[in-house]
């Protein structure tokens, strides 16, 4: 089967040989061993990300002509940081297409620094609580109505103490979580790879926009060109590593908690299995996966090569312990499975066991270039990850 381009037909599961082990990243789909650096790269690497595009995520269509307005700069956290806000807008689509209403925290002191790019499901305005900050039209109607109701979740100051950027935007502005195909950004891309089934769902859509968040942040000079990092929790967890497989632009990928469809495997998944994400989110995946429910063993790919697709780039994948739905130890299955990727592309991957808790130190000697983190939490963000984000980020980013 020929993947590195889009199949007329698309062969059912069961045409699909089953494979209970997690596949090996370094066979390609025709059985023959991939050894270098650069069969990697032009021939495993392609293969996988059409694969994933093809029978999970659905088919992106190219990066468009984009605008990015002028917007306001202003002082924030008592003159420590400066706000940004950009709207960026799709030149090539009718003036109704959605646009992106991006918001970027930077240190005030600073030229330039290393940025971490997320979508945030209360609106641009949850992230501090000040008056300066727009709440913008899709968070109005898709966010929360208080002001700086996630602050102890995006730790905006703690990053611009550190010398860190945080931009983000509301996931709506691509398009709303909910399933109504005529919402959002997809009705405008009518001419999309691929067979039908496969069109492009939520989360691909979602880092989608996530690239095109990348490409204003490229345009940005408060923003180091080489220090773009991508985070995301849960759903917008999966959409993160979805857009760093993709876009070697990013430079570092924090899923957190992104469960499955994110790093943890449809194989062997006791908790949220294929057949109860796409029963209970249909509009987050193509219309090919749900296919796959009550038989993961026939999908040609999994979560762990998503994961490999990061490699040679750094990725830290934290957890919370009583995070049970995300099956945590299942998503360090799918890590391990991706360190002969790094190892072959000449990075260190995973230290040890490549799992660390708690206060456990994020330092050269404790990390490589792939690591999970816990902490004893549930299914939340706090300062206690944002440390050690933030530790693994200074070892990398520098
Ligand atoms: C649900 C869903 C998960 C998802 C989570 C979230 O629990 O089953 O797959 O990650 O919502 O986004 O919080």
């Amino acid at each position: 089967m020929d993947q590195t381009t889009a199949p007329a037909d698309v062969p059912t599961p069961s045409a699909i040989p089953a494979r209970s082990a997690l596949p090996d990243p370094l066979v390609a789909f025709d059985g023959t061993a991939v050894e270098t650096a650069d069969e990697w790269d032009v021939r495993r690497r392609p293969e996988i990300q059409r694969a994933f595009e093809h029978y999970v995520y659905g088919y992106a269509p190219d990066a468009p002509a984009i605008e990015i307005g002028t917007g306001q700069s202003t002082a924030v956290l008592d003159g420590r940081a400066t706000l940004e806000e950009r709207t960026i807008y799709f030149t090539d689509l009718p003036a109704d297409a959605p646009t992106i209403e991006l918001a970027v925290f930077t240190p005030a002191d600073r030229d330039s620094v290393p940025v971490f790019l997320g979508l945030n499901n209360g609106g641009n305005h949850a992230i501090i609580d000040d008056p300066a900050v727009t709440i913008t039209d899709t968070a109005a109607e898709f966010g929360v109505e208080d002001r700086g109701v996630a602050s102890e979740y995006w730790c905006v100051e703690q990053l611009i103490e550190r010398g860190y950027g945080l931009a983000t935007f509301h996931p709506a502005d691509i398009g709303p979580d909910r399933d109504d195909p005529t919402e959002g950004i997809q009705p405008y891309y009518a001419d999309l790879p691929g067979p039908a089934p496969t069109r492009w769902g939520t989360i691909a859509a979602w880092a989608w926009g996530l690239r095109r968040g990348v490409d204003a942040l490229l345009e940005n000079p408060r923003v180091r060109d080489d220090g773009i990092a991508v985070i995301g929790h849960s759903r917008l967890g999966k959409a993160a590593l979805l857009a760093g497989a993709f876009d070697e632009r990013i430079d570092l990928v924090v899923p957190h908690q992104s469960g499955t469809g994110g790093v943890t495997p449809a194989r062997d998944n006791d908790q949220e299995t294929v057949a109860a994400i796409t029963e209970a989110f249909p509009h987050w995946f193509n219309d090919l996966f749900p296919a796959f429910g009550g038989r993961p063993e026939r999908l040609p790919v999994d979560q762990h090569l998503l994961v490999a697709l990061v490699a040679p780039r750094p990725l830290l994948d934290t957890e919370g312990t009583r995070d049970y739905w995300t099956n945590p130890g299942r998503a360090l299955d799918s890590i391990r499975a991706a360190d002969p990727v790094y190892d072959l592309l000449g990075e260190d991957g995973l230290v040890g066991d490549g799992l660390l808790y708690g206060d456990d130190k994020v330092t050269a000697g404790t990390v490589g270039t792939l690591a999970q983190y816990r902490r004893e939490t549930e299914h939340t963000l706090n300062q206690g990850y944002w440390d050690a984000i933030l530790d693994f980020a200074d070892l990398h980013l520098g």
